[in-house]
Order: structure tokens, then C-alpha cells, then sequence
């Protein structure tokens, strides 16, 4: 049997120049697999603990000091080695080694047992013959935490090729909306400079709305026909509007929402702009407010991400409550990637959608596009361009040269 033979780490950066931890896992001493750990800006409260109280040293000491208890597994034995890091932390949020040690590991072991075995790491993780690609969301204007003062309080606005026949297209028509977005943008404001958000979206002095119809505007002049070819989408990440105190969620120009209004606010940006997905439209709390929405748009993929943090717990709660009929899938939220492989099966029991999601701060790594597929997943968000972004992006058109995957999945 395939064993490994040797687990390394070391401290290296994300894109945002954080530390961050990097892991090597080793099989028969010559398969390697090597996993480096996204951190999140708008973290949900209950999202596994990347670093616990900030110090990826001490994971990386913790970790060291229980190295001995990897050697000699099989790597490909997924639950094992999440049982043998849940032995070293038995907190429900990783809050002693840390959420990224628990992610590192467990796709550092996967991909070197994918090497040993030859096949690409997507197929190595699912049993599925019929796999689709997701449909990649270009991230083309940014705001909230991921951008600067005076920037949209909506943290993403997304495109979505849903019309594109294959995942090239797909990849194309996004960058095409964000070039042309550029200049619609210039044009609007001289002293646009071209910069950027955390995720390669432009961060325009802009207001949500305007942000929106600028975005409308550069799929239309790009040649696609909202809600035919290409429809928008985005991401409010409410939790970082909202005010516990005062039950508000504040917006810039001193605007102050109630939930109600909140959910108003949602519903008139869905039918003016056509949008088909919607992320965290109310904080992390408001199960009840989502269920609204997601009863009102049917169509609409209504999503959580702060909402249910990877976390099989959460989204049973939002099962039962009919909170959202799509979910966002981070690995590190959930910790290892056992715990977000059981998310992911039973968000597709419940037939809720998944969207396959990076972080603000990433690396160059490319799992989780082998993450996405293997999932099921409707989506993928992964940015748009950028040196960690892009390098998720080409994984995709790698990818597509295998012939196990047929075509791309429909909304
Ligand atoms: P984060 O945000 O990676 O900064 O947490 C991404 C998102 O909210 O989808
Ligand atoms: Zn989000």
C-alpha cells in the first residue's frame, strides 16, 4: 500500500502579503502534494479558525509536533487522515491547530495520492461518471472589505456566462465584460485609475446602483444580451453592513436599512437588473429574512455563504428553514476537506445548488476547480484575473483536455 513518507511545511504569503502556511505530503518519497491556505476578509463568525488568534507559526509548531502520526497512512484514505487531525484537535472549529492546518493537510494528502495514482485529483475524489463543468463567475467590479473608501458597499458584482458552450467561452466572455467595463468606467469618471479589488474586479468611486448599470451596460456594448447569453450577479456579504446595536444594516450616504427594508432593497436590485444569483443578502443570522427571498425568487439562486459556512449544521438549519436554495463551498470555512465533501453531499441531497468558492487572499494553488467538478458544483467562483486568480482559470482549460468531463452544466 501507498504511504506517506515525509510532511513538510513552512511559512510563505498570500496575495494580500499575509502570512500564510504551505504543506507538503509526501508518498513512497517521490509523489508530492502541495497545498498552500487562502484566508478570507468578510469571515463569517462561524467558519472554522484559520489561524488561531492570528499565529500560523503556532499551527505550524502544533503541527510539527504531531508530524510522526501522518507517516505510515495512506494518503488517499481521506476520512483517516481527517480522524487522525481531529484526534490532535477535537475542537468543533479547529480553534487549537487551526482550520488551515486541517485544509492543508487533507488536499496536500489527496493530491499526492492523485500523483501516485496517476489521475487528476477531481477524479480521485468522486465516484460520479457524469461530471460537468461549473460555470465559472467572472468577478468584474468590487467593493465592501475586498476595495477602498468610496467604493460600492456590495462586495462583488459578478458575471455569469450561463450561455457559453464550452468552458473557454465561458472564460472569454468574462474577461471581455471586464475590459470593457474598464472603459465604460473611465468614461464615466476621468479619474478612474484602473484599480483593482482583492479579486481582480475594478474598485471604482461608485455607487451601488450606478456600479450595477455600468455592469449592465459593458455586457450590453460586449455584444450579449442580459438574461440570454449572460446575466449578473452578486455578492452583498451583509454581515458587514449590518449593525447588531442599532438592528441596521448601514450603507454609505448615512443610509440605514431594517431588515424589511433590507430585503426591499434585494428584491428592486433582482428585477431591475435581471440578476439570477444573489449571495448573502441579509447577515449571518437571518435565516428567516432569507427564506423570504428565497420564496419570492424561485428562480434566483438565493445563496449562503456567511449564512452556512460549509458547515453541514448550518445548512440543515437553512434546509429546514427553506433559507436559500444555494450555497457557497470554501474548504477552509468547513476546516478539512472531508468536512466539505459531507457539506457538499448533502446540500445535493437537498438539491440546494453549490457554488465552489476562493477567498479574497489566495494563493496560486488550483485545487479547488478540481474541488468544484468533483462537487457537482453550479459555479465557480474564482475571480478573473490576477496571477492567484488566473492560475485557477488555466487549471480549468487544462482540465478540459480530459475527456471524462462532458460539457458545461446548466443553470
Ligand atoms: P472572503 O470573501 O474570502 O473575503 O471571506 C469572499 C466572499 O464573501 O465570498
Ligand atoms: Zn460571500
Amino acid at each position: 500500500m501507498q504511504k506517506i513518507t515525509e510532511v513538510k511545511s513552512r511559512l510563505i504569503y498570500d496575495s494580500r502579503g499575509s502570512k500564510t502556511i504551505e504543506l507538503d505530503v509526501i508518498t513512497d518519497n517521490k509523489y508530492m502534494g502541495r497545498v498552500s491556505v487562502p484566508s478570507g476578509a468578510s469571515i463569517g463568525r462561524n467558519e472554522a479558525i484559520n489561524f488561531p488568534n492570528g499565529e500560523p507559526e503556532k499551527c505550524l509548531k502544533l503541527l510539527n509536533n504531531n508530524i510522526n502520526k501522518f507517516l505510515g497512512l495512506d494518503p488517499a484514505d481521506l476520512k483517516c487522515i481527517h480522524n487522525t487531525i481531529r484526534n490532535v484537535d477535537k475542537t468543533d472549529n479547529y480553534s487549537n491547530i487551526g482550520g488551515a492546518v486541517a485544509f492543508a493537510i487533507t488536499i496536500a494528502s489527496m493530491e499526492s495520492a492523485s500523483r501516485f495514482f496517476g489521475v487528476p485529483l477531481f477524479k480521485l475524489l468522486t465516484d460520479e461518471s457524469k461530471l460537468e463543468f461549473p460555470i465559472p463567475l467572472g468577478n468584474i467590479l468590487g467593493g465592501g472589505l475586498h476595495a477602498g473608501n468610496g467604493t460600492p458597499d456590495i462586495q462583488e458584482i459578478l458575471v455569469c456566462p450561463h450561455g457559453a458552450k464550452s468552458i473557454r467561452e465561458a472564460i472569454e466572455i468574462n474577461f471581455k465584460v471586464h475590459n470593457e467595463l474598464r472603459n465604460i468606467l473611465q468614461k464615466r469618471n476621468i479619474n478612474f485609475t484602473g484599480g483593482k479589488s482583492d479579486e481582480g474586479g475594478w474598485a471604482p468611486e461608485i455607487g451601488n446602483e450606478e456600479a450595477l448599470e455600468a455592469s449592465c451596460q459593458a455586457c450590453e456594448s460586449s455584444g450579449y444580451k442580459l438574461g440570454k447569453d449572460i446575466s449578473l450577479g452578486i455578492d452583498i456579504a451583509a454581515s458587514t453592513q449590518w449593525d447588531q446595536k442599532s438592528e441596521k444594516y448601514r450603507y454609505k450616504n448615512n443610509k440605514r436599512f431594517n431588515q424589511e427594508e433590507q430585503i426591499k432593497f434585494v428584491s428592486d436590485l433582482i428585477n431591475r437588473y435581471k440578476l439570477t444569483y444573489v449571495e448573502d443578502a441579509v447577515h449571518q443570522d437571518a435565516f428567516g429574512a432569507m427564506s423570504e427571498l428565497t420564496n419570492e425568487f424561485p428562480n434566483v439562486l438565493i445563496a449562503g455563504d456567511d449564512l452556512t459556512v460549509t458547515n453541514t449544521m448550518f445548512l440543515e438549519k437553512a434546509i429546514n428553514l427553506k433559507s436559500c436554495n444555494a450555497t457557497i463551498l470554501k474548504v477552509n470555512q468547513a476546516g478539512s476537506l472531508y468536512d466539505a465533501l459531507k457539506f457538499a453531499k448533502h446540500a445535493k441531497k437537498h438539491n440546494i445548488k453549490i457554488i465552489t468558492s476562493h477567498r479574497s487572499g489566495e494563493t496560486i494553488d488550483s485545487q479547488i476547480v478540481h474541488i468544484g467538478i468533483c462537487t457537482g458544483s453550479k459555479m465557480l467562483k474564482i475571480g478573473v484575473v490576477g496571477g492567484e486568480r488566473i492560475s485557477k482559470i488555466n487549471e480549468l482549460i487544462r482540465i478540459s483536455e480530459y475527456d471524462l468531463i462532458h460539457g458545461m452544466t446548466q443553470l
